[in-house]
């Protein structure tokens, strides 16, 4: 009822001004094709729901039956759901080391002298293969497709993909299972929310039954998580930043796989998990995508992110090779529950560990959860205009840094460790780019800079959304393709919030 009496106002209201022109700077001519009249008034609402047509129909059946899911079939949950943090002590310590290793660093090479190709008029340089098909391409030459990984590079990137599907298959469930209805209501989600945050729980069944398979039979399964929330709210903040990394972790290495095919599955897999990203932040009443590029990070950043919140790993699962850095803490980071971000108290975020959640249980005067004024609320919502934003370019950033040598990870059996010598820069990693900014330091292990200026492409500012940050002993360039290179450089590692 009460619905029906706004829309009618509104509708009222467009028949009383006409609607306005289209308002897109410098797009002439539009000429729309459409009357130029106002939204049709609505004035009889469907009401009643019963049984309107019957439609011709057949019954069918799968031609196939569907493989079996690794975990979740039927509905019905398998594998660990214990949480808290790890007492034991560790039978094994460190990241899989292999039987030799060759280097401290990967050089710097002049480009492959086989990347040569350049089209200048658009016209087919070599015979085609057969009729619509131009040269080239990699697995375009009729060889069967083999899905599996195709290199210990492969097994270890998936691997590390498969760890991040089954928190995020736990995590999603654990939300579900540990808020009530109310607390949910009370952060503005809604049954049907609960019910897409459900489905993307089951998703991950299927993501982490696609990548055992490619994997084999030393695939990890599920382990027992440690998780930072006590709130509706902070649960959707740690989900949009794990589902960040994890979505950014593998756009870092996809196009470095060996195996096309692997990657040609997963980047289908990680296209949901971006969209799951999204509906975090909307759930946080957060701009969903503030950006025109998603980034690509390291395996080793994804790990080191990743890491904290496992708390153990059933006995002989599949270890990882990837490094752990040590946490570099953004101590002024903005609240995104508060309608004035600038008010954030240093440190106010639930716990130590990088992606843990900014507070949500401030004062409600303070809060925009609840507050419902275009710019200033940030309920769950499609988009939502910020009128004091996050952080803005040129804000200053207090930081501090862990040293190497903590327990983290499954059964604090992984070491963090950094080759860099004394950091100087900042690395900024956000859509294309790589941009530094200098590291001032004030005392132990304790800085500061500033959130750097710059765009990718002229109206797309570098710096926006969630995104992350590396202290670094250097700031050669790296782009998309060779940042992994960076790693020998990194001192620490960070996880920022920016909007
Ligand atoms: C980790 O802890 C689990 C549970 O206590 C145990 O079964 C497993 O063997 C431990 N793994 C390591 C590497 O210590
Ligand atoms: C087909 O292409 C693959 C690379 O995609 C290559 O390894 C293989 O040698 C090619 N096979 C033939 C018969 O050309
Ligand atoms: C772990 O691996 C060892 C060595 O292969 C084996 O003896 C042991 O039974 C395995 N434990 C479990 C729980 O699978
Ligand atoms: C936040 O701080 C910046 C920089 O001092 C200032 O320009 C801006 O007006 C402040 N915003 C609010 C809402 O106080
Ligand atoms: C969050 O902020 C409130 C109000 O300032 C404070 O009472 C509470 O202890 C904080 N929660 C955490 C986990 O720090
Ligand atoms: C804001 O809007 C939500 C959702 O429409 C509603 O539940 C809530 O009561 C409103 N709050 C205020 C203060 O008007
Ligand atoms: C939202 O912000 C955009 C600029 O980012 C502005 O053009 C638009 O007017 C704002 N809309 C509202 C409803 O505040
Ligand atoms: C960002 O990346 C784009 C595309 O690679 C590049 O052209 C641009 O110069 C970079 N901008 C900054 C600020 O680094
Ligand atoms: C790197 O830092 C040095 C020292 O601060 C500076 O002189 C140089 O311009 C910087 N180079 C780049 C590419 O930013
Ligand atoms: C990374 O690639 C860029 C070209 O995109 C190149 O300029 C840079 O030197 C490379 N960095 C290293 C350390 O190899
Ligand atoms: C980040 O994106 C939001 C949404 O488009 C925009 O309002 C804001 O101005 C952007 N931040 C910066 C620093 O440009």
């Amino acid at each position: 009822m009460f619905s029906k009496r706004v829309l009618i106002s509104l509708a009222a209201y467009a028949a009383a001004f006409p609607a306005p022109e289209p308002q897109v700077a410098g797009y002439t001519d539009a000429n729309a094709p459409y009357a130029d009249d106002a939204p049709t008034p609505v004035t009889n609402i469907a009401s009643s729901f019963g049984p309107g047509s019957q439609i011709p129909y057949t019954v069918v059946t799968p031609a196939v039956a569907a493989p079996p899911r690794v975990s979740g079939a039927a509905g019905v949950l398998t594998g660990h759901t214990s949480h808290g943090p790890y007492e034991g002590t560790p039978t094994t310590i460190g990241a899989v080391q292999a039987p030799t290793t060759l280097g401290a660093q990967i050089p710097m090479l002049p480009p492959n002298p086989t990347a040569t190709y350049y089209n200048k008029d658009g016209t087919l340089q070599e015979p085609a293969p057969v009729p619509y098909q131009p040269a080239g391409g990699l697995g375009t030459n009729g060889t069967e497709p083999r899905y599996m990984v195709n290199s210990d590079f492969d097994f270890e990137s998936l691997s590390l993909g498969l760890y991040q599907e089954w928190i995020e298959l736990d995590l999603f469930n654990n939300g579900l299972a540990t808020f009530s209805e109310e607390d949910f209501l009370a952060a503005g989600l809604t049954g049907e929310d609960r019910a897409l945050i459900a489905f993307m729980a089951q998703q991950e069944t299927g993501h982490a039954t696609l990548l055992t398979n490619m994997l084999g039979e030393a695939a990890p399964g599920q382990c027992t998580y440690n998780y930072p929330y006590s709130t509706v709210r902070e649960f959707v903040d740690f989900n949009q930043k794990l589902t960040k990394w994890g979505e950014c972790g593998v756009w870092g290495f996809i196009n470095h796989l060996d195996s096309r095919e692997a990657g040609q599955l997963l980047a289908q897999s990680i296209a949901t998990e971006t969209r799951q990203q999204m509906s975090f932040r909307q759930m946080l009443g957060q701009h969903p995508y503030p950006f025109w590029f998603s980034t690509g990070i390291p395996q080793s950043w994804a790990w080191t992110y990743l890491a904290p919140y496992i708390s153990s790993c059933p006995e002989n699962t599949t270890r990882l090779a990837w490094q752990n850095f040590p946490a570099l803490t953004i101590v002024n980071q903005a609240n995104p529950n508060r309608w004035n971000p600038n008010n954030t108290a240093p440190g106010e975020v639930v716990g130590q560990r990088v992606a843990d959640p900014s507070n949500s249980t401030i004062p409600d005067e303070e809060s925009c959860v609840n507050l419902n004024v275009t710019g200033y609320g940030c309920g769950p919502a499609i988009s939502r205009n910020r009128t004091n934003p996050l952080s803005f370019p040129g804000k200053i950033l207090n930081l501090k840094w862990e040293e190497p040598g903590l327990a983290v990870g499954p059964n604090n059996s992984y070491v963090t460790s950094t080759t860099a010598a004394q950091p100087a820069f900042v690395a900024w990693v956000s859509q294309l780019n790589l941009t530094y900014t200098p590291l001032t330091i004030t005392g132990q292990n304790e800085g500061w800079t500033y959130q750097p200026a710059g765009e990718v492409y002229e109206g797309d500012p570098a710096v926006n959304g969630t995104m992350f940050v590396a202290l670094t002993d250097t700031n050669m360039t790296f782009t998309a393709f060779n940042l992994s290179n960076i790693n020998p450089h990194v001192r620490a590692l960070g996880l920022y919030t920016a909007g």
